[in-house]
């Protein structure tokens, strides 16, 4: 029992907000859940009733434990060289395309600071004659009331983040501050869970912000979110994930930029080569019949230490599969067998974050910043993917929350 709570209770209760959100179990806040469940029997509610009501996934009590476990923390112009790198290269290259209109959604908007820093640098870049919208969505629709509000506090502006382009006007008390009628007319909001497929009617984006957001999900949700936005670019447009919530490149996707910016494009009709041609199979001649003696047994080989890149490919499978402890079995041994092998580290970090395991992930990130300092930045590193150094120094940077990034 937890704290005198029935364990059938909170198991369920993690089922259902599991279930609804894509979270992972161990990104689903305890006490919080306990916290709710708690509430109702204060209420007088009991144990039986709690249980059958959570039967039903779109009870009352469900969607209060959902919102009990969601992170709204988020700020203008967050991770601002996403911004830099829309202005200098995303919008001139959707301009380029001919579209008469900007399109951008913020995917898990949360109070909704960061659509209206995508409409407010959208705006800044469009030439006179071509319009802008942006959609911004959130499971959480009291996160969507307030962006709809659109006046916010000192907690959305961070020193870590200048505003990039014009976007809102300090109020009178020199505390809030309310976004400009120009960047509030051009941005919508609609609630819209991350699993379920994007609406038809809200056709195509030339940019898609979804940060801050996946890093809670298990893999297999992480997936079906990236497939539902992937499915709402327009050929040619722009994915951008937080730093850390892939370390691959999603399928279907190219990189665009460079690799610490985790952005995607959809490619262009055609500019990706078809897939080689499935050959028939070429029979093979059956060979004549041995005349002579066969020859000696080999001598007994002791076989070479597995590749670094060949163990972290068998993590990623076992990942995949979802056996996160032989994956990490895998990448322990790897990471002791070749510590300067850095996607190995960067990959093991990850996945003790993703378990809860932080004091095992902090110093991972450590080694990993300090073996990618070593190395030119520009330098590229051997794995799954070939990628600079920088790109790890900012993986880890970002994590450990050194703030080169922000
Ligand atoms: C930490 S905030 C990130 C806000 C913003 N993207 C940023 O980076 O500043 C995460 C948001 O994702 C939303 N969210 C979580 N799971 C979701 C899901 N399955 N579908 C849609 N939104 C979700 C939460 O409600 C929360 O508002």
């Amino acid at each position: 029992m937890s704290g005198g709570l029935d364990p059938r209770l909170l198991a369920r209760a993690r089922e259902v907000v599991a279930a609804t959100t894509g979270f992972r179990d161990d990104a689903i806040a305890g006490e919080a859940l306990e916290r709710v469940v708690r509430a109702e029997m204060a209420r007088g509610r009991a144990v039986g009733e709690l249980l059958g009501e959570l039967l039903r996934p779109d009870s009352p009590l469900a969607a209060q434990l959902v919102r009990a476990v969601l992170v709204g923390e988020t700020y203008f112009f967050r991770q601002p060289e996403h911004f830099r790198f829309l202005a200098h290269e995303g919008i001139p290259a959707a301009l380029r395309r001919g579209g008469l209109m900007l399109r951008g959604w913020s995917a898990g908007c949360a109070s909704g600071e960061e659509p209206y820093s995508l409409a407010a640098c959208l705006l800044a870049c469009a030439p006179a004659g071509v319009a802008v919208e942006v959609l911004g969505t959130d499971i959480h629709e009291a996160s969507l009331e307030t962006a709809r509000r659109a006046t916010y506090g000192s907690w959305s502006r961070r020193e870590s983040a200048p505003q990039l382009f014009p976007l809102y006007m300090v109020e009178a008390d020199g505390r809030h501050v309310t976004i400009h009628p120009a960047v509030r007319r051009v941005t919508h909001f609609a609630p819209a869970n991350l699993l379920a497929p994007p609406l038809e009617r809200w056709g195509h984006f030339d940019v898609i912000l979804c940060r801050n957001v996946l890093t809670y999900f298990s893999t297999a949700a992480r997936d079906v979110a990236i497939a539902h936005l992937a499915s709402a670019l327009v050929p040619g447009g722009l994915l951008m994930l937080g730093t850390v919530e892939v370390d691959r490149v999603p399928a279907g996707l190219v990189r665009e930029g460079p690799p610490e910016l985790q952005a995607f494009r959809r490619p262009l009709p055609g500019e990706l080569s078809p897939p080689p041609p499935v050959r028939a199979p070429v029979p093979r001649p059956v060979p004549p019949r041995r005349v002579s003696p066969p020859p000696p047994p080999p001598p007994a080989l002791v076989a070479p230490p597995p590749m670094p890149s060949r163990m972290h490919l068998d993590a990623l499978e076992r990942i995949e599969e979802g056996d996160e402890p032989g994956a990490a079995a895998v990448l322990e041994s790897l990471v002791k067998q070749a510590p300067d092998y850095l996607p190995g580290l960067l990959e093991l970090a990850l996945l003790r974050e993703r378990g809860g395991a932080r004091d095992a992930a902090f110093p991972l990130m450590r080694a990993l910043r300090a073996r990618a300092c070593q190395l030119p930045p520009d330098a590229l590193v051997e794995g799954p993917e070939a990628l600079p150094a920088r790109f790890y120094q900012a993986s880890a940077d970002a994590y450990l929350n050194l703030g080169t990034l922000e």
